[in-house]
């Protein structure tokens, strides 16, 4: 299913197949005129979501260590009970991959942004009103309801409004707006209380729904409408006066196939192929790990002497953030095969070693059951041995997280976007998104399970060898995107058969 270096840079019509050389330059001059000012404000409106989104992760961590201490009893978490307000939104959101599927390809993608707004004020405003704790679950899960929507549709938004030569820089800033957003409820978290804090939480959605009420639609989906003046329109919007826009509306409408999809052709490869590479990209994401170990990153810093846990979830999403950012400035030049394999490798080197770290610094199972070495991982105290390789552990997980940052935070979110036929967009994603999110809620749900099953450390390696997995996954199967159209992308799959 490899990328095939040799074929044209644009798919298009038939009568221009038969001019390869001409064709990167005909889009090279296309290019060289479009203007991008409108295309990155039309981004900026839909990343506002992820950034909702973003809070939306990042609220649990300030929000329960209060809500355990709240004085009123109603609203006082238990330990299981944090645990469910902490993943209850994992449940939500894969939901509303299933819905967001359905909505994207109904209503469209503008529509179904500005519809991602309201279960995110409204779960804020459950949380914000809450008198008791099922109103604490419900507002998460509809929080949670609309960061799955959300986690579908704007990746589709951008890759459709996009060029082929800013698309992976674009796309990217979803996973960054998401880092930002995270980061951005622990900072907040530090100074407001939870209440006023969902109130915060709330602002984002707002401002994308007032924003992306004066963006357009894709052109992508509007021509598979038969719309083709709005097209136009948004296409001008969107790339500036100075181009040619029915060369781009022909380019889309000569190589997309815009007609419905039925049920029966999940049967078809160029359907079913494509979907294989995006389900299996979301498991590895999730199966990396990263959620278990952001989870407990916080015992991790605390025990080397970063006594405050706030701190330390600043500096886990300081780390996302820079480094998120780093890999959308390179994508569009690196690929993202590249980067998807320099993150797996960095991420099973570091999940190893920090396997390795519990191996030595924890008892040996003799000495001690792992159940009990287990009771030390929240935080309690921990032995001499630990403190001395504390380094050792907040090094790896440093280096862990900056390497999902890299490559298998934003990719594959963009690869989802990129790699369905516009027909099937919907339904494929929307596979993609569930099977993200409720792996999400396995792994940091069954954490504590896997790690009495296999210890500690044999859970971390059991992480290290899936990212090692990750890379040949990408090998062999992921083709690059890099510099293609979602026209060029479709036929490749086609073409592979
Ligand atoms: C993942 C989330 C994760 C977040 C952390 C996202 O791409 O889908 O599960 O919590 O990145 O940065």
């Amino acid at each position: 299913m490899d990328s095939d270096e040799s074929r044209p840079l644009l798919a298009t019509s038939v009568a221009e197949t038969e001019l390869p050389a001409e064709r990167p330059s005909q889009l090279d001059i296309y290019l060289s005129k479009v203007q991008n000012r409108n295309l990155y404000l039309a981004t900026f409106a839909a990343v506002l979501g992820p950034l909702s989104f973003g809070f939306v992760l990042g609220y649990s961590s300030p929000a329960i260590p209060e809500l355990r201490k709240s004085v009123d009893p109603a609203l006082r978490l238990d330990g299981s009970q944090a645990s469910w307000f902490g993943s209850v939104v994992t449940l939500g959101a894969a939901a509303g991959g299933i819905l967001g599927g359905y909505v994207v390809d109904k209503a469209g993608r503008k529509l179904s942004l500005m519809l991602c707004a309201v279960p995110f004020v409204f779960g804020f405003l459950i949380i914000t009103a809450a008198q008791n704790v099922w109103m604490l679950y419900v507002g998460r899960l509809v929080n949670g309801l609309a960061s799955g929507i959300t986690s579908l549709v704007v990746p589709v938004y951008i890759s459709e409004i996009a060029h082929s030569k800013v698309r992976g820089m674009l796309g990217s800033c979803v996973q960054l707006m998401v880092v930002i957003g995270i980061l951005g409820a622990y900072l907040a978290g530090t100074l407001a209380e939870w209440r006023w804090l969902a109130v915060l939480c709330a602002v984002p959605p707002c401002c994308m729904l007032l924003l992306i009420a004066f963006m357009p639609e894709t052109p992508r989906f509007l021509l598979s409408r038969n719309q083709h003046p709005e097209a136009i329109a948004a296409l001008r919007f969107l790339r500036g006066p100075l181009v040619d826009h029915e060369w781009e509306r022909r380019e889309i409408e000569a190589n997309s196939s815009a007609q419905e999809m039925s049920i029966a052709e999940l049967k078809n490869p160029a359907i079913y192929k494509p979907v294989l590479v995006g389900v299996t990209l979301m498991f590895f994401q999730q199966a990396s790990g990263i959620n278990a170990i952001m989870f407990y990153a916080q015992n991790i810093f605390e025990e080397a002497s970063f006594k405050n846990s706030a701190i330390a979830s600043v500096i886990v999403g300081s780390i996302q953030v820079v480094f998120t950012a780093v890999a959308a400035l390179i994508i569009d030049r690196t690929g993202r095969k590249i980067l998807l394999t320099v993150s797996g490798f960095i991420m099973a080197v570091s999940a190893a070693v920090f396997g390795i770290y519990f191996k030595v610094a924890l008892p040996a199972p003799g000495n001690s059951s792992h159940v009990s070495s287990l009771n030390s991982l929240p935080g309690v105290a921990l032995l001499a041995e630990e403190h001395r390789l504390a380094w050792l552990a907040v090094l790896s997980l440093s280096v862990f997280i900056m390497g999902f940052a890299l490559g298998w935070g934003p990719i594959p979110w963009l690869v989802m976007s990129e790699i369905f036929p516009l027909r099937a967009r919907g339904i494929a994603s929307g596979s993609c998104v569930l099977t993200n999110w409720f792996m999400a809620f396995l792994v940091t749900k069954e954490y504590y399970d896997l790690t009495v099953l296999l210890t500690p450390y044999g859970t971390y390696w059991l992480f290290s060898a899936l990212c090692l997995l990750s890379i040949l996954f990408t090998v062999f199967c992921i083709p690059e995107t890099r510099g293609k159209t979602l026209e060029e992308i479709e036929a490749h799959f086609q073409r592979s058969l």
